[in-house]
């Protein structure tokens, strides 16, 4: 498993997502309030570039009229047919049993330690004084 530093951490606050290729395959990176997620970029309906669409909440309800919003800014919404997939686990909520994104993890790691490695760094310069989000493939 290879660990590939996608940016420095001041490139994506939260509330933002990056796209990126990582061994030919496309991905997007969020952070979610502070925390990181990799997601693949492609819906496993009809393909379209999923992690483009409008991250949203969850609604659900135990009872006629009771509606709970929950998970805000954490579902993502497919841009062409509306299918939700929760960027955490990739988990589909149209039918969870046969449909999935594959989902990756990202975290943050210090510069010292990128600088060591073994992480893959092409397209971001590392210092060591610096903070940089990480994926694993
Ligand atoms: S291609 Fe994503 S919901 Fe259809």
């Amino acid at each position: 498993m290879a660990r590939h530093v996608i940016a420095p951490v001041d490139e994506l606050p939260p509330g933002t997502r990056k796209f990126l290729e990582i061994e030919g395959r496309p991905i997007a990176v969020f952070n979610i309030k502070g925390e990181y997620f990799g997601l693949m970029n492609r819906c496993p309906h009809q393909g379209a570039a999923l992690c483009e669409g409008p991250l949203i909440g969850l609604a659900q309800s135990k009872d006629p009229g009771e509606i709970e919003y929950t998970k805000l800014g954490e579902i993502i919404r497919c841009p062409w047919h509306g299918w939700e997939f929760d960027i955490r686990t990739g988990q589909s909520y149209c039918d969870p049993r046969r449909f999935r994104v594959k989902a990756y993890a990202a975290h943050v790691e210090p510069g010292a330690s990128v600088v060591k490695g073994p992480y893959v760094a092409e397209t971001v310069t590392v210092k060591v004084e610096s903070d940089y989000v990480v994926v694993e493939l």
